[in-house]
């Protein structure tokens, strides 16, 4: 019954709110329904009420906010007492880039209702509204990037009733995954650096928080800096954070104290020790790991130490960064919503992780960003270009990709109809945008952003920015197409559109069948997207443009997750594996090789000489450039769901062995059951094992070119090496 309480907020940075209640009767049940405008914890007679932290995550404010509902039967007592602590979160916090369009509130708010039912039939609700009392709670200050404050020596005073706010947004019941606590990971050391400064290093770079447990006296000062990487010299760094403060501070209210923040989070692996009271000591700390709760669906590991690791880092990237909604990295002052990033990234997402409900919520808030002519934002929640028009190429283009990727791994029609209408809305946006009906031509873009075919340090590629949004024109017309089909709608008029935007590419793009725009990014996208002129010749120009760069990629966040598929499409797989498995500079292990545990946002975040790239744009946690583990999987292992298949109903496995690995083990637990694919090379033979789980069909495709049909069960193959 929360739309009968009335949101409440007070005149101090985080208030207390409290109400006092008391039963009349024995209880059958207590629910609790509870959300803010802002971030929320709940404690009922002193016990914290669920276990989703940062709650209730991050929407579109203005426009609905998801509310939570608890059974808190067995935590009432005849005269109880509700507490909600609030921040600001991600509403109150000034998030993204301009401070003008990027704030929701100014103050958080908060709104609840506690219904119980008599074990004698009676109900009674308690709402929230003026009579709650507001105190002052130990939190003084938070905010998303800069962090929290928390002071233990405040005494707990009242400051009088919560005024009721006025709140227009929806209240919706939670839609996504909840925000956890996960991995508590405890430092591999603790050490001085060279300028003399106590460090912290938790062997892994991650989203979260750290717990500190220490002794000392009231009034002592606990104050804690985060960082990603060390510099060259072994001295802890954060320039890369940019304004964000990443600040912990605690002050301490007795001899001992345990602190860890609420309404925030950071994304480091070390922790710089600004003041501390005595030596500090592993014991003192543990991190603590934060993500959207997802059940983890995939799993890799081979003969390889580098990929294994690269693999590794790939998970961390994703779980780093899917935190209610997909971000682009979880430390400097963005941690936003980028929707290319999550394009880039989406099908990964869903071989690693069961990312439905995750992408249901996203796509939901996507939905309410889209403008009336269809357009995109290229962040959501957007809260940064609510007044500006950029409408990315390959970034809005996750209205399509995003919901077709989630039907593909999950099966479920749902998502493509809830999406169907956005999607068709952004296909319409590109379609009418411009002179040029069947062409993307003159809209701004990032282009291939960070690729390393333009000169150094200039973060845009050098692909002609028309001819990646033409492809992406067509690309999502495809996808349209496609879930129109399966949603049994006529898609005549968009089946024509789709053949006129390949003939307008190939009259304005293309000379002599190849693209007159000559990077492995616009080949790679032709070739992967189908829409090539002449393939061979194109992919004679890839390899061609590979070799000419010394054997290396230079594409970027658009190029890149194409390339390996556009190079084992056109039968040039061993080129693929050639670079991902490169060691040196520009490469996939270059990172690795440099002691990176997430994936870095540039090829070179730090560069061969230890010095880093530019400090205003170089997170060590991005995962774009870990799109590459779905060529991995669906290429290395072979594992593919069919064209007119979804949710692992009807599969193709066709492995592709290379014996640099040693061998390869890559299963799935889909929602039909585990897929697994191992080949090992023996001393004669390729070994192949392979699980298919109940219900699925399969066809085989072996390295000799024999074919099999499987159904569920194990089997066990054998061809000669490759
Ligand atoms: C973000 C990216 C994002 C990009 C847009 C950056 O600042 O970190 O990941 O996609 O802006 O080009």
């Amino acid at each position: 019954m929360i739309n009968q309480a009335k949101w409440i907020r007070a005149d101090i940075a985080c208030p207390l709110f409290e109400k006092k209640i008391s039963i009349k009767n024995k209880i059958k049940s207590a629910v609790l329904q509870i959300t803010a405008k802002g971030i929320y914890e709940c404690l009922i007679n002193g016990v914290r009420v669920g276990d989703f932290v940062l709650a209730p995550g991050w929407t579109d404010y203005n426009d609905h906010i998801q509310y939570q509902e608890y059974d808190v039967t067995s935590l009432m007592e005849n005269n109880s007492v509700i507490e909600v602590k609030c921040g600001a979160g991600w509403a109150a916090t000034i998030m993204g880039l301009d401070e003008e369009f990027s704030i929701w509130t100014d103050h958080p708010s908060c709104i609840f209702s506690l219904d119980i039912e008599y074990e004698n039939g009676e109900k009674e609700s308690f709402l929230s509204d003026s009579g709650v009392l507001v105190y002052t709670s130990d939190v003084v200050e938070t905010d998303i990037y800069n962090g929290e404050t928390i002071d233990r020596t405040i005494e707990r005073v009242c400051c009088g009733n919560a005024c009721e706010e006025e709140i227009t947004a929806t209240l919706v019941p939670q839609i996504g995954e909840l925000i956890k606590e996960q991995e508590h990971i405890f430092p591999a050391s603790v050490f001085k650096t060279p300028k003399g400064e106590w460090v912290v290093d938790f062997g892994q770079n991650m989203t979260g928080y750290v717990k500190v447990r220490v002794k000392g006296k009231r009034g002592d000062r606990i104050r804690i800096s985060h960082g990603e990487v060390l510099d060259s010299d072994g001295n802890f760094y954060n320039e890369n954070m940019r304004a964000a403060k990443c600040e912990a501070l605690y002050i301490m209210g007795g001899e001992y104290e345990e602190f860890k923040p609420t309404f925030t989070f950071y994304g480091f692996r070390y922790i710089r020790l600004d003041e501390f009271p005595g030596i500090p000591r592993i014991e003192n700390f543990e991190a603590i790991e934060v993500h959207s709760d997802m059940k983890r669906t995939g799993s890799f590991v081979c003969g390889h130490e580098g990929l294994n690791r690269l693999y590794s880092n790939i998970i961390w990237g994703q779980k780093d960064n899917f935190l209610d909604i997909p971000t682009d990295c979880p430390q400097r002052d963005e941690r936003l919503g980028w929707t290319g990033d999550a394009q880039i990234f989406m099908r990964t997402a869903a071989i690693n992780y069961d990312v439905e409900k995750f992408f249901d919520k996203w796509l939901y808030d996507m939905r309410v960003e889209q403008r009336p002519n269809g357009a995109i934002p290229t962040v959501v929640p957007d809260c940064i270009h609510r007044l500006t028009h950029l409408y990315a190429a390959g970034w809005g283009d996750s209205s399509t990709v995003c919901p077709w990727e989630v039907y593909k791994a999950y099966g479920n029609e749902r998502i493509l109809k809830d999406n169907f209408e956005c999607m068709r809305g952004w296909v319409e946006y590109m379609h009418n945008f411009g002179d040029e009906e069947y062409l993307w031509l003159g809209d701004g873009h990032y282009g291939d952003w960070c690729a390393l075919d333009n000169k150094d340090g200039d973060k845009r590629g050098t692909t002609d920015d028309d001819l990646i949004a033409s492809c992406f024109f067509a690309y999502s017309t495809s996808l349209l197409v496609k879930a129109g089909d399966i949603l049994g709608k006529d898609m005549t008029e968009y089946k024509a559109m789709y053949k006129k935007i390949r003939s307008a590419i190939w009259d304005y793009f293309m000379e002599d069948g190849v693209p007159k725009c000559k990077t492995q990014t616009a080949c790679s996208l032709l070739i992967n997207f189908d829409l090539c002129q002449d393939k061979q010749k194109t992919a004679e120009l890839l390899l061609k443009l590979i070799r000419d760069n010394g054997n290396h990629l230079t594409t970027g966040f658009v190029g890149t997750p194409h390339l390996l598929h556009a190079l084992s499409k056109t039968g040039n797989t061993k080129t693929a594996y050639d670079l991902l498995l490169r060691e040196q500079y520009p490469s996939w292990l270059y990172s690795v090789n440099h002691g990176a545990t997430t994936i870095w946002e540039h090829w070179d975040g730090i560069k061969e000489d230890g010095s880093m790239w530019d400090a205003e744009m170089n997170s060590f946690n991005h995962y774009a450039y870990g799109a590459v583990f779905d060529w991995i999987f669906g290429v290395c292992a072979g594992i593919n769901v069919k064209d007119d298949s979804a949710g692992y109903k009807g599969i193709t496995i066709e492995p592709n062995p290379d014996e640099r690995l040693g061998f390869a083990d890559t299963s799935i637990d889909t929602r039909q059951g585990k897929v697994r694919v191992l080949w090992r090379y023996m001393e004669e033979f390729i070994r192949y094992e392979i699980e298919i789980p109940n219900g699925t069909t399969a066809d085989l495709t072996l390295p000799d070119l024999k074919k099999y049909q499987l159904t569920g069960g194990k089997y066990i193959f054998y061809t000669g090496k490759v």
